[in-house]
């Protein structure tokens, strides 16, 4: 059964999950030379769109030729979220995805992020809002397990997504406090799988190669998966995963040399929107997740992470050796965010006004990460 989001059919049915500074419009680019599937862009902020922030307005760019055009939002307030809906359909915008899963403790501290969900009024008005004003363009919710074992809240929150009018439900199948520790718990998408019945299930966590995917649909029943840390410094795992879900067999891991290449490529397009310099700087951090595994020293790796031109990465990566074989434990090797637990920070008695509809103050700074 080809996975639908409202009226976009996605197939195979592999949605990049959204990453803050990384799923920008060229590294989207780069995933889709590889496969197809739906690919989210970075998490912008409702308030900082309706504003009119420039930086957050840079972030919501698309190349012409890329669809779906896909966003993920994130916010508190049901009328700010309602006005950046409607401004990103104005604007041609084909899919809007929210974030209710972030961890970050600047934000669960002032009921923002993971937090927001435990007050379920104000949770079930947000959707409502952005649902309303997305009219006939799909709107998605992204959720974790709850803020930690004790305060588990997605099933009722996936209901109330469905009964909203969310197109599609996706569970990040970590508590908050979790953050990216151990190992993601799939039988949560499964039991997630029973309770949501009408509107597709996405399951996300720990699709390091393509064959995770293939079980992780085939344990837990969901309808799609959502690829995030598995793809940094891996694009190609998008053609991998094509090719899994087709049944044909899946690509060779690239030589290093073809590693290379493709480093070189992601710069490139990251400095048709950043220039050159602001792309140096945006690629270091993938500098590491490419060399994942790759015996190449940790001077090489240091000076990898200092670029500032074209001409630093070109000068470093002509002194390796092309011919290196992919090292196959790196595809498993966690990469992007890998720390955790920690305790979730939440505002006084959060828990105890779980049925207070107001939208919390202060949750809506310029936040990262999910
Ligand atoms: C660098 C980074 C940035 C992230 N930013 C976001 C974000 O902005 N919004 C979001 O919903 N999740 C974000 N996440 C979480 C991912 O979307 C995903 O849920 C998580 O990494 C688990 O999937 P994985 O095991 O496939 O990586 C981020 C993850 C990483 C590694």
């Amino acid at each position: 059964m080809a996975l639908k989001i409202g009226p976009i059919e996605v197939d195979p049915p592999v949605v990049l999950a959204p990453m803050a500074g990384v799923t920008n419009a060229p590294f989207r680019r780069l995933c889709r030379t590889y496969g197809a599937g739906l690919y989210v862009s970075e998490m912008v902020t409702a308030r900082a769109l309706v504003e009119g922030n420039e930086r957050t307005l840079r972030m919501v760019r698309f190349d012409d030729d890329e669809r779906p055009r896909s966003v993920q939002l994130y916010g508190v307030n049901p009328v700010v979220m309602g006005e950046a809906v409607r401004r990103l359909v104005d604007e041609g915008v084909d899919h809007i995805d929210m974030n209710f899963g972030c961890p970050a403790a600047k934000v669960t501290r002032r009921g923002g992020g993971a937090a927001l969900p435990v007050h379920h009024v104000l949770f079930r008005s947000i959707v409502r809002a952005a649902v309303q004003a997305a009219g006939a363009i799909p709107v998605t919710v992204k959720l974790r397990m709850g803020v930690d074992d004790t305060r588990l809240n997605f099933l009722d929150s996936g209901r109330m997504a469905e009964e909203e009018g969310a197109a599609a439900v996706a569970l990040h199948a970590r508590t908050a406090e979790q953050l990216y520790s151990g190992e993601a718990r799939w039988p949560a998408i499964a039991a997630l799988k029973d309770a949501v019945r009408t509107i597709p299930v996405l399951g996300n966590g720990d699709i390091w190669e393509a064959d995770d995917a293939l079980r992780m649909m085939a344990e837990t029943g969901c309808d799609g998966v959502v690829v995030g840390r598995g793809c940094l410094g891996r694009p190609w795992l998008f053609g991998d995963l094509a090719a899994a879900f087709a049944g044909t067999p899946v690509p060779p891991a690239p030589d290093l040399g073809k590693v290379m290449a493709t480093m070189r490529l992601h710069l490139r397009l990251l400095a048709d929107l950043l220039g050159e310099d602001g792309a140096a700087r945006d690629f270091r951090k993938h500098t590491s997740w490419y060399m994942t595994g790759f015996p190449v020293g940790g001077d090489v790796r240091r000076q990898l992470s200092q670029i500032t031109s074209f001409a630093d990465l070109d000068r470093l990566l002509d002194g390796l050796d092309p011919t290196m074989a992919f090292p196959p434990e790196a595809s498993r090797i966690k990469r992007g965010h890998t720390r955790g637990p920690r305790a979730v920070a939440l505002p006084d008695r959060w828990l105890e006004t779980a049925d207070d509809p107001t939208p919390p103050a202060g949750a809506e700074l310029l936040v990262s990460g999910g």
